[in-house]
């Protein structure tokens, strides 16, 4: 989705600004845009397509030392070199840059056309620079806190003036923006990792506060115009800009990491056959925990998969009554929030506006905040009461693969831990899980294994126009996860069915040839699974049977099948062993398809608009 990014300083601003745009590509555009203030005033080029469109532009501009940059995600307004960012007012004087949604823009627009303004585009964006060019004063800064305060949505701008130069004005409502510090020059960014490769000590803006940044320093004020003193945070020398590592997609990179970011996010959580969480990662109290009522998990998209398994999990394992909901769902479905209720909100990002959205709701109605996130610093991380980590390093593929696994190790943590506290767990079986939670990398490590044979089975799937999935139990939530990823990617047409509801309507879509996608891990279940599998086989239908050797030896295949075995695990755990190759089977289709695999058409990493 959209992304901002800022510069003032000594280098020439423009290739700099594109340098770490590109940084940003990851979160998804249509079009691109940079503005820069000299002397002589501002200059800008903007277009539809690629940053490597723009690129051949860039020699249009003056070599000034000032600039801003955007990529845009379209919203309002088609993509068109006409509603690239950065947009300007009538005089020209006025350039800005925005991420997220200005509701009030129908009556906004009405009024400034009323007015005599020349509104070039369709954006809802546009507005804004016509408003701050009626209401300047002198002070681009104070300007913009003004007119902020007419603006319904969630946004955050950054802002050039003509009068004003060697200053960038930003401001945050509800999406994110940082302000990254260097020596004699400074930068603005919608993420982090834009600004990595120039400096790693960062200040992050609240919503509602407006700062002023020039080459030698920043001025914060809150809402109501009171000075902010907030200290940097130096981000972990270890946090990667993302590289793709000799990967030729960084979906591919990130699939294979997972043994690695497993480990990391489970290893210092077990301790002698335990789980320990700190308090900053948990934080109820052994008599809070006994005394919860319910839970909730709430997330979007592939972490809604997530929070599915963990339903599951703190059912089984800690005994408490859990619901599973979609964020963008949540917020308007006046959900019952008992006394004692604990919310976990789960999002790689932490920034996507429905789950934040939710959260908020959720505070309100008197919930416990816990955070799952891949993002220190993140508006989420910073809305939760606790935070655990998912540590799952940085993910920058829009599937989303490894964030996925981290997620349903930290529920599963989680529902270890909570099991012990409430009394539902054995020391015993404690123990038993947590070294079945400790072997789960090298279980993945081993399911990375069928690399080659997936790629071979995927060869033929690729002119398919409809594939389904089914499973029972988890193993019908990992089916779920996988459809995502195979249409995420590769736009053919998937569907997970749990395995018991083919009979009730969805078996006339099998017809000879069709393929589907049969998981299996749960040996309770297996010859369940095995006679619907039978049903779709009586119908021509081709299987693709991934799972346990154990749960596969239910299910009579032949030579048009294919067999799919990974690591045994608790069934609940499964989940992260066995995502692995239908992560793999939505990589490969996408490759022999030639998608945009990294970039897939339409969709963003990071959803900041509801
Ligand atoms: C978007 C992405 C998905 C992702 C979802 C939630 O829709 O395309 O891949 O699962 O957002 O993202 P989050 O950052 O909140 O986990």
């Amino acid at each position: 989705m959209c992304g901002i990014v800022g510069y003032v300083g000594t280098k020439e601003a423009a290739p700099l600004i594109w340098d770490a745009l590109l940084r940003l590509e990851y979160r998804g555009y249509d079009s691109s845009g940079i503005a820069v203030l000299d002397g002589q005033g501002i200059s800008t080029v903007k277009c539809k397509g690629r940053l490597s469109d723009l690129k051949a532009r860039l020699r249009e501009l003056p070599a000034a030392t000032l600039g801003i940059g955007h990529t845009r995600w379209a919203t309002h307004g088609v993509p068109s070199d006409r509603n690239a960012h950065p947009h300007r007012d009538c005089t020209g004087n006025v350039v800005l840059v925005h991420n997220g949604i200005i509701e009030n823009h129908r009556e906004l627009r009405e009024r400034l056309l009323k007015r005599g303004h020349r509104i070039e585009s369709e954006t809802d964006t546009e507005l804004v620079a016509h408003l701050i060019e009626e209401e300047y004063d002198g002070n681009l800064a104070s300007t913009v806190a003004h007119v902020s305060r007419e603006l319904e949505g969630s946004m955050a701008f950054a802002v050039i003036h003509a009068s004003e130069p060697g200053k960038i004005v930003v401001y945050r409502d509800k999406n994110p923006l940082i302000i990254g510090l260097g020596d004699g020059e400074n930068f603005v960014a919608s993420d982090i990792p834009a600004i990595l490769p120039y400096t790693r000590k960062v200040i992050v803006l609240n919503d509602g506060e407006c700062a002023e940044v020039t080459r030698d320093g920043i001025l914060i004020k809150d809402y109501s115009g009171r000075i902010v003193h907030r200290e940097p945070v130096v981000l972990d020398a270890r946090a990667e800009a993302g590289e793709k590592g000799g990967y030729e997609h960084f979906m591919l990179k990130e699939i294979f990491e997972q043994p690695e970011a497993l480990s990391r996010a489970i290893s210092a959580r077990i301790r002698y056959d335990r789980v320990i969480l700190e308090e900053e990662e948990f934080g109820l109290s052994a008599d809070e925990v006994k005394c919860l009522d319910k839970v909730y998990l709430v997330a979007c998209g592939t972490a809604y998969h997530a929070g599915l398994v963990g339903k599951m999990l703190i059912e089984r394992l800690a005994g408490i009554p859990a619901e599973a909901v979609l964020a963008s769902e949540f917020r308007y479905a006046e959900p019952i929030i008992p006394r004692n209720t604990l919310c976990i909100l789960l999002s790689q990002s932490g920034e996507t506006l429905d789950t934040i959205a939710a959260a908020r709701e959720a505070k309100k109605r008197g919930a416990r905040l816990l955070a799952i996130t891949n993002s220190a610093l993140s508006s989420l991380a910073r809305e939760a009461d606790n935070v655990l980590y998912q540590r799952a390093g940085i993910e920058i593929a829009v599937a989303s693969t490894k964030a996925y696994t981290t997620q349903v190790v930290c529920l599963a943590l989680i529902s270890v831990y909570l099991g012990r506290l409430r009394g539902v767990l054995s020391p015993e079986t404690e123990r038993e899980l947590c070294a079945e939670l400790v072997s789960l990398p090298k279980k993945a490590e081993a399911a990375l294994g069928v690399k080659d044979e997936i790629e071979k089975i995927s060869s033929e799937l690729f002119d398919r126009k409809d594939i389904f999935f089914i499973g029972r139990g988890v193993d019908y939530l990992t089916a779920m996860e996988g459809q995502l990823k195979l249409k995420e990617i590769s736009y053919i047409h998937a569907e997970a069915y749990a395995a018991g509801e083919l009979k009730h309507g969805t078996l006339a879509l099998i017809e000879p040839g069709v393929t589907v996608v049969a998981v299996m891990n749960d040996p309770a279940l297996s010859q369940k699974t095995a006679s619907n599998i039978m049903e779709v086989k009586a119908r021509g239908g081709r299987i693709i049977a991934v799972g346990s050797e154990e749960c596969l030896l239910a299910v009579h295949l032949d030579g048009d099948d294919a067999r799919v075995p990974v690591p045994a695990t608790y069934p609940l755990f499964s989940p992260v062993v066995s995502m692995i190759p239908l992560q793999l089977l939505a990589y490969y289709v996408a490759k022999r398809k030639e998608t945009d695999i990294d970039k897939p058409k339409n969709l963003a990493k990071s959803v900041t608009v509801e």
